[in-house]
């Protein structure tokens, strides 16, 4: 149709990479075009961790549920949903000597949600650039667990969420273009629960897409894999563990 709608649609996640480095001119340029995305009320609410240190790299390879290939990326950055640097700067302007605003307010969880929406929209900015530049990225989810660990290892004080990590560099091979599940994806006016029908038909349309591999014993159907490999799994448990634990954070008592 476009290059720009061309290029959308040959993009998939990349896990293999060339060696080779980005340059520093492909690195600015895929930064600067991460914060031209639309930010609320042009806050930009998130901050960018470079990760180039090979050592951390390889912790994050484990601390994100075991992913060797974060290791052997080129390039990794981190993005993070940002309010303490808004709150550094209402310290720094003197918000407090104000008259007639409240005091002492911290952000709630719908800043959070805000800075996580500006943080993932430059993300996809990101990816999209390098893209354009032959480059490949894949989103890592899993810096969502092990709060703990992340939030020393990479330095997040308290109004920080660590909401996606991205790993770019050149394809080693051209990973190719997975399918998408498109049908009741879109509705009209007001959501729409589905049928039971319908539910069996995207079912059955899934298995029909990916059970060519066949499934393991006692698993009957794609969406009982999913059930058992992904939404019941030691990760996806740790993950939700984690959130409530940056959450906890978040809404705890103020901080400087
Ligand atoms: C929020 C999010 C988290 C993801 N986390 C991981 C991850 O931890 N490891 C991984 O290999 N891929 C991860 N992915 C990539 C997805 O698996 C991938 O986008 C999906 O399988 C569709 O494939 P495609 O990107 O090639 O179209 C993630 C993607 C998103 C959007």
């Amino acid at each position: 149709m476009n290059p720009t709608i061309d290029l959308m649609n040959a993009r998939c996640s990349t896990r293999a990479y060339d060696p080779t480095p980005l340059t520093d001119e492909e690195k600015r340029t895929i930064l600067h075009t991460a914060m031209r995305a639309p930010t609320a009320g042009n806050m930009m609410l998130y901050s960018i961790v470079e990760i180039e240190d090979q050592a951390l790299k390889d912790r994050l390879a484990v601390t994100c549920d075991d992913q060797p290939f974060i290791a052997r990326a080129p390039w990794v950055l981190l993005f993070v949903a940002d309010y303490q640097k808004w709150m550094d700067l209402f310290a720094v302007a003197g918000v407090d000597d104000m008259e007639g605003v409240p005091r002492g307010v911290t952000p709630g969880l719908g800043d959070l949600m805000l800075a996580c929406c500006d943080a993932l929209i430059a993300a996809q900015n990101a990816v999209i650039a390098a893209e354009s530049l032959g480059i490949g990225s894949c989103y890592i989810g899993d810096i969502l667990e092990q709060a703990e660990t992340h939030a020393e290892l990479l330095g997040l004080p308290p109004y920080t969420f660590p909401i996606t990590l991205l790993c770019f560099g050149r394809p080693k091979t051209k990973p190719h273009v997975t399918g998408r599940y498109e049908k009741y994806v879109v509705h009209k006016n007001a959501y729409r629960r589905l049928s039971e029908g319908e539910l069996r038909e995207v079912s059955d349309d899934l298995d029909g897409a990916y059970a060519a591999h066949g499934f393991k014993p006692g698993i009957a159907n794609f969406v009982q894999e999913v059930y058992a490999r992904k939404f019941t799994a030691d990760f996806s448990a740790e993950a939700n563990r984690s959130v409530a634990w940056w959450l906890e954070r978040w809404m705890g008592p103020p901080r400087t």
